[in-house]
């Protein structure tokens, strides 16, 4: 890791992830997660004030610099917040135990989103639900081949951030069903293609 990994990039994110085009879908996805949760790239904690019905948050993110900024916010809420530390590839919990996980914004930053969702799909309960917002792949050709472009960069500055991930199609491909799934271009910025959704994990 470097200095602007370390120093910079962690509070980068948590300044850009507030931005209001961002917060406004986050009382969506995370207010309809319940009983035992699993967050997946918990970032700086942004989320946190949206849970409603949490009996315990598993929160789990490999930058202990972001649950440092996040630690505040962990101290307000009225559920248990327990850091996991680790890599959405390899989930330290066991098969079949959770009820809800909740992904934003943090597919495109793993290094191996395949393996990540398997991951996700092996710890929840049946029937256990995923929530996610997440940016990804243009449907539009010629976009997607800018997004395609403009990824090294991204990944470089934005802590591996892909622009051009088939979101659905990945979690497809992870045996979830989809329950829901709203598709949309962020206002003016082309490159922003969005996946909102829940999948349900069918054993
Ligand atoms: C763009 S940020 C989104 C943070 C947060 N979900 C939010 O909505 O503000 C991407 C997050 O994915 C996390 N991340 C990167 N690699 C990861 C991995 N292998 N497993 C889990 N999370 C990871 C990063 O540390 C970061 O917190």
């Amino acid at each position: 890791m470097n200095l602007y990994q370390k120093h910079i990039l962690p509070k980068l994110l948590n300044f850009t992830m507030q931005r209001s085009e961002m917060e406004k879908h986050r009382p969506d996805i995370v207010g309809q997660a319940s009983g035992v949760v699993l967050e997946v790239g918990f970032g700086s904690g942004l989320n946190l004030p949206y849970y409603k019905n949490v009996s315990k948050l598993y929160a789990l993110d490999p930058s202990r610099e972001l649950y440092d900024i996040a630690k505040d916010r962990v101290e307000k809420a009225l559920f248990t917040t327990e850091h996991l530390e680790a890599s959405a590839e390899n989930i330290p919990l066991a098969s079949g135990t959770i009820d809800c996980v909740v992904s934003t914004w943090s597919l495109c930053s793993i290094p191996n989103p395949e393996i990540a969702l398997g991951e996700i799909f092996r710890v929840l309960k049946s029937g256990g639900r995923f929530m996610f917002i997440e940016h990804g792949k243009s449907p539009i050709i010629f976009v997607g081949k800018i997004q395609k472009l403009f990824t090294p960069i991204s990944k470089c500055v934005a802590g591996g951030c892909h622009m051009d991930r088939d979101i659905e199609k990945m979690i497809k491909n992870a045996g979830f069903e989809i329950q829901k799934l709203e598709k949309f271009q962020q206002k003016f910025k082309p490159l922003a293609f969005m996946y909102k959704g829940v999948a349900a994990v069918k054993k």
